[in-house]
């Protein structure tokens, strides 16, 4: 049995909505709990299928793990196992970020790799390389990343592209080893900042957090603590679209608007009066959006993961659009369903020009990854008629309530399921 949504055309979003934390700071927070012996509690956990299968991988590892509500509690042992094997990390690529930690703290680690990604290929070697400047062997074996060291020790590392995974892999082996590393070309994303924050209330001595340099001078030993995780800036700014294109008055809570700088800026060049507030912000769209050139780029640039939406909002704007993708090869295999909806789309290379037409037409799509389902599900909202959108599981994985959420603001949405 699968499910997918209907989702009606038409609708002017109106209202307020919360969002919860985000997804790609509270899997590495989870993380990071491997870290420390004792009980760590992450707070202001999204409701999200990936939490669940993260405490899964947490489990497989040796952890207890509870979740309550919005809030995780993970006991870590004095010796976690350091396998994290195929059938815990397949369904999720962010489990990756296990294999830091445990080489920090297990000295070797054996990681079975997620496979491919519908949005590119995502090689590991800035993880690898990194891990091997800190003095470990890392190799891939049968499908696993296998690690050890017998030393850790700090070192200069200068990242070839600023990537959120390697940082964070790099920046958790650090905290543990011996003397100081220097992590240079860093990613500088909100969520790395969070892990940051969260990695200095244990004990772990990090400088430069949200910087393009970031110092670590190891410590012998984390304690647990208690971390709440920032708000998720992606699913935020999703909402913000929505509001743009549908031509709505949205007010989104729960996010720090700072983290959004950029995207805000795109939404008032589209027409939008966009209004920042103490804990989120506001998007009033009147007429119908005007076209916005968009090129993603890591943070501070425009983020990859709004790109869909960027698309979306592209395709029923004034005029035209040239969207460039600079960061995920393959993420615009899902222009070809935007076509599908009416979009006027053409893509070269890492380019896409998109003329903006009045009103797109309902048809059946299919989600190849989160943010492109939910870029679906927004493209439905403005289009003549009845949208099936397909494969919603991976909309699940990202979006806590979604279809409560888009409910509230006055969208026509329906989960169905198929036999
Ligand atoms: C994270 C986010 C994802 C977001 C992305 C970029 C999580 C769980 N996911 O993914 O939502 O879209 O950041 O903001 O946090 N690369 C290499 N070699 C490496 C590592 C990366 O070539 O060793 C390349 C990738 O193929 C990609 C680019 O670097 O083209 C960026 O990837 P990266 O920043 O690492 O993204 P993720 O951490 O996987």
């Amino acid at each position: 049995m699968s499910e997918h949504f209907l989702v009606t055309g038409g609708q002017r979003l109106e209202g307020e909505v919360s969002v919860g934390g985000a997804k790609n700071s509270v899997l590495k927070l989870m993380a990071a709990a491997l870290l420390a012996e004792g009980t760590t509690v992450v707070t202001n956990c999204p409701d999200i299928l990936d939490v669940p299968l993260m405490a899964d991988v947490l489990r497989g590892l040796g952890c207890e793990v509870e979740l309550e509500d919005s809030e995780v509690r993970i006991t870590t042992p004095a010796e976690p196992k350091y396998h994290a094997d195929f059938d815990a990390v397949k369904q999720f690529r962010a489990s990756v970020c296990v294999l830091g930690p445990l080489v920090a703290r297990c000295r070797r680690a054996v990681v079975a790799l997620p496979g491919g990604d519908a949005i590119g290929s995502r090689p590991l070697d800035m993880h690898q390389s990194g891990l091997r400047l800190l003095g470990a062997h890392s190799e891939i074996e049968h499908g696993c990343v296998v690690a050890h060291a017998d030393d850790l020790h700090g070192a200069n590392i200068r990242l070839v592209f600023p990537s959120v995974g390697a940082t964070e892999n790099i920046l958790m082996a650090a905290v543990l080893a011996r003397g100081e590393t220097v992590i240079d070309n860093a990613a500088r994303e909100p969520e790395i900042v969070d892990l940051c924050n969260m990695l200095n209330q244990m004990g772990a001595k990090v400088s430069g957090g949200g910087s393009t340099t970031l110092t670590i001078q190891g410590v012998r030993k984390l304690e647990p603590t208690t971390h709440r995780v920032i708000g998720d800036r992606i699913v935020a700014a999703t909402w913000g679209v929505a509001a743009s294109m549908t031509r709505g008055d949205v007010r989104v809570r729960g996010v720090n608007h700072k983290h959004l700088g950029l995207v805000l800026d795109k939404l008032r060049t589209a027409g939008a009066e966009v209004t920042p507030e103490v804990d989120g912000f506001r998007v009033v769209q009147r007429e119908r959006p005007k076209a916005v050139n968009f090129a993603t780029l890591p943070y501070p640039g425009f983020p990859t993961d709004l790109q869909p939406m960027a698309i979306g909002l592209a395709a029923v704007a004034e005029g035209t659009s040239m969207i460039t993708e600079n960061v995920f090869e393959s993420r615009f295999r899902f222009v070809e369903e935007m076509i599908r909806l009416g979009a006027d789309a053409r893509t070269d290379g890492h380019h896409a020009v998109i003329r903006g037409v009045p009103v797109l037409s309902s048809a059946p799509v299919w989600s190849s990854d989160i943010r492109a389902g939910a870029g679906l599900v927004l493209a439905g909202l403005v289009a003549d008629g009845v949208t099936e959108v397909h494969d919603i599981f991976h909309i699940d994985r990202g979006y806590p309530r979604f279809v409560e959420n888009l409910r509230g603001l006055g969208g026509i949405i329906e989960r169905v399921s198929t036999e």
